[in-house]
């Protein structure tokens, strides 16, 4: 088989590096996206034939009606970035100060913009409609794709396919799998509530430092004695916080931390067990123990026949082992709102590559991504829509 849109590939490539710079250049962190949403809106205006809406204030939604009928398919690419200072020393590292594309979502964002330009030149030859999603926000919870769906941009969509660059994956391969690909990405903090006072005087004081170590040692049972060792979980307590000098007892100590689960049952009973140890500790020791929880992104399940369908294009386009299994990520990813409400999979887009630097994973200050992986990265796109379209009208027939 033929990849489709080749030759456009080909000549848009330079066009897409030359996007990617530029979001890289000028990254936005969540929900902070003015400028680039303004550069995505004019460029794709220029195409003509594509309607925009804008159901949030960053990030916006194209449509491109094709000239024949068919199933509706959408393509989301997330384009915040992070609050982080880049110290990749590139040519066009990052000019807005604290903030990075360390994620690889300007390589979302600009490949995208690809995609729609191809596809907007081609609309006579196309059936059925595309959705492309520039959705802002994936960052930070609740993040974009959640507001995306309420504000209805899947109406009308039969599919939906999404990539994101992958630091451990070579370039020239694709990760994908069937099932659970990212976990439920919970987060919680325990306040310990004790009494102050002068650090030579405990007996007057109700100490919360010592309670809070108890609590956080407790907390390291949770994963290990409560959850199957069958099933994956994580419990990360990364923050501690009380107290202000050396001869002070503070009024309080908070604990937080992040909790990673692929499944409710697991998820709801950490969060169960968190809460009664710190309401218990607590209150042996005098001290009052409550917990805020904050219930992020749940797990992105990829719809099985749709993950098949993309092993076989990019094993039928690029050859055998071109596709792997990835392991299931314990990170999270608001994509998993899309795929609760239409099929589809979330795929990975191979950027390692040693020999130019790329070894660095997402969210490190140094991550850099091989953009020679932008061609496979757009070709998987545009055939994977269009075989998804085929799967659609597939799935019609039978049902
Ligand atoms: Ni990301």
């Amino acid at each position: 088989m033929e990849p489709i849109f080749e030759k456009d590939i080909e000549e848009i490539l330079p066009q897409v590096v030359a996007w990617r710079r530029h979001f890289h250049q000028y990254p936005e962190s969540s929900f902070n996206e003015v400028a680039t949403t303004e550069f995505l809106l004019n460029e794709i205006e220029k195409l003509g034939n594509v309607k925009i809406t804008r159901p949030m204030e960053t990030g916006l939604v194209a449509r491109l009606e094709g000239a024949l009928p068919g199933p509706t398919i959408a393509l989301r690419a997330d384009i915040d970035a992070l609050k982080m200072t880049e110290l990749t020393g590139l040519e066009y590292a990052s000019k807005n100060e604290g903030v990075m594309h360390a994620c690889g979502h300007d390589s979302h964002t600009a490949m995208l913009l690809g995609a729609v330009s191809i596809l907007s030149k081609n609309q006579q030859n196309l059936k059925g409609n595309f959705v492309f999603i520039f959705q802002p926000a994936e960052e930070f919870p609740p993040g974009g794709a959640i507001a995306m769906v309420e504000a209805n941009v899947l109406d009308g969509v039969d599919a939906i396919l999404g990539q994101h660059v992958s630091s451990i994956t070579q370039v020239g391969q694709v990760g994908i799998l069937a099932g659970a690909s990212s976990a439920n990405t919970d987060c919680f903090e325990i306040v310990v509530k004790g009494r102050g006072g002068h650090a030579s005087t405990p007996n007057l004081c109700i100490d919360p430092i010592p309670v809070a170590m108890q609590i956080v040692t407790a907390m390291q049972q949770i994963v290990p004695r409560n959850i199957s060792p069958n099933d994956k979980a994580v419990l990360s307590v990364t923050r501690i916080n009380g107290g202000t000098a050396d001869n002070i007892i503070p009024d309080t100590v908070i604990i937080g931390g992040t909790v990673r689960t692929y499944t409710k049952e697991n998820r709801e009973k950490i969060y169960e067990r968190i809460c009664s140890i710190a309401a218990k500790i607590s209150a042996a020791e005098n001290c009052e123990g409550t917990v805020k929880y904050t219930w992020g992104y749940p797990s992105t399940v990829n719809t099985p026949a749709y993950v098949e369908a993309i092993t076989a294009l990019g094993e039928e386009l690029y050859g055998e082992g071109t596709v792997v299994t990835m392991e299931p990520s314990m990170g999270g990813e608001d994509f998993a709102y899309y795929l609760e409400k239409v099929p589809g999979c979330f795929m990975y887009l191979g950027v390692k590559n040693a020999e130019k630097g790329c070894i660095y994973p997402g969210h490190n200050t140094k991550f850099t991504i091989d953009e020679d992986a932008f061609s496979m990265g757009i070709t998987m796109m545009l055939n994977g829509a269009l075989c998804f379209q085929k799967l659609v009208e597939e799935q019609k027939k039978e049902a």
